[in-house]
């Protein structure tokens, strides 16, 4: 092995268990989401119409990360196969599982043991029979080729240090026709190399982030057609520096990510 080859398995290494460490202590809170301001971008601050975080678990919303809200432009319909990647404490999971009904089924997969753990718990004693969550990474999607018709993601893929990965495996549980329907952090224009190298910034779903352009490039790559970015919502400098705790990092970091909902398809048979 290289040198460089090493100090990338090093820092990658350190990526995964910064990301499991932060998700691990999140999937232990009792307290509602948004008791503080580090929260404010978190499931329950107007991502989803209330309506509907009202008829979700409360203990599923309390540990909701999200940046947007995937199953809304996934048009899911009764009887259909979902596949959630880091699906967290389950909020889209179970927002899904109300869509498709007894007849469909989803699966959420995540990493952090304590997330499946606390989700499992949340869809048994809910009644969510429709709905299993599976530990496992997303780059090595624990299911077969050819079962899903639609994968959804909310703020995951940029927490992963082999994102052209994710998305040949999401193209591979897909069947084909079926759809990808990810919210996802991107950048507008690239980071300061300060907290591009700053491996909290990247567990808070900062620093790991792609260019709009690379990111519709990677999913491309992995066979999608019909790829585009549906909306973006740009953050404020003052929303991005709340997120990362940015007090060291100084220069004007306004408009340099937005939370999109982007959308492609496995081509059909
Ligand atoms: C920001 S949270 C979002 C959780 C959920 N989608 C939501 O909206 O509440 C990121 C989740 O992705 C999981 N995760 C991060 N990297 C992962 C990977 N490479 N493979 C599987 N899960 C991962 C974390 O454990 C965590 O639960």
């Amino acid at each position: 092995m290289t040198e460089n080859e090493h100090s990338e398995n090093t820092r990658e290494a350190e990526i995964r268990e910064a990301v499991r460490d932060r998700y691990k202590r999140l999937a232990q809170k009792e307290t509602p989401c948004c008791s503080s301001p580090e929260e404010a971008t978190c499931g329950c601050g107007g991502i989803y119409p209330s309506a509907e975080v009202l008829s979700l678990p409360a203990e599923a919303v309390a540990v909701s990360a999200g940046c947007g809200n995937p199953a809304a432009i996934a048009e899911l319909k009764e009887g259909m196969i979902v596949v959630d990647l880091g699906s967290g404490g389950g909020i889209d999971a179970f927002l899904a599982s109300k869509r498709v009904g007894s007849a469909g089924k989803v699966f959420g997969i995540d990493a952090t043991p304590e997330m499946i753990a606390r989700a499992r718990k949340t869809a048994k004693e809910n009644g969510f029979d429709n709905v299993e969550f599976r530990l496992g990474e997303i780059e090595h999607i624990p299911l077969e080729s050819n079962v899903a018709d639609v994968v959804i993601s909310n703020c995951v893929i940029n927490l992963s240090p082999d994102k052209p990965r994710v998305f040949k495996e999401a193209f591979r549980v897909l069947k084909p026709g079926g759809k990808l329907a990810v919210s996802d952090i991107l950048l507008m224009k690239e980071l300061p190399s300060t907290i591009k190298e700053d491996v909290a910034a990247w567990s808070a779903c900062v620093s790991g982030a792609m260019l709009e352009e690379d990111y519709l490039q990677a999913i491309r790559s992995a066979g999608f057609v019909s790829e585009k970015v549906v909306d973006r919502q740009v953050y404020s400098e003052e929303q991005l520096r709340s997120h990362i705790s940015a007090d060291s990092f100084t220069g004007d970091l306004g408009a340099l990510v937005a939370s999109c909902r982007v959308s492609a398809f496995k081509p059909g048979a």
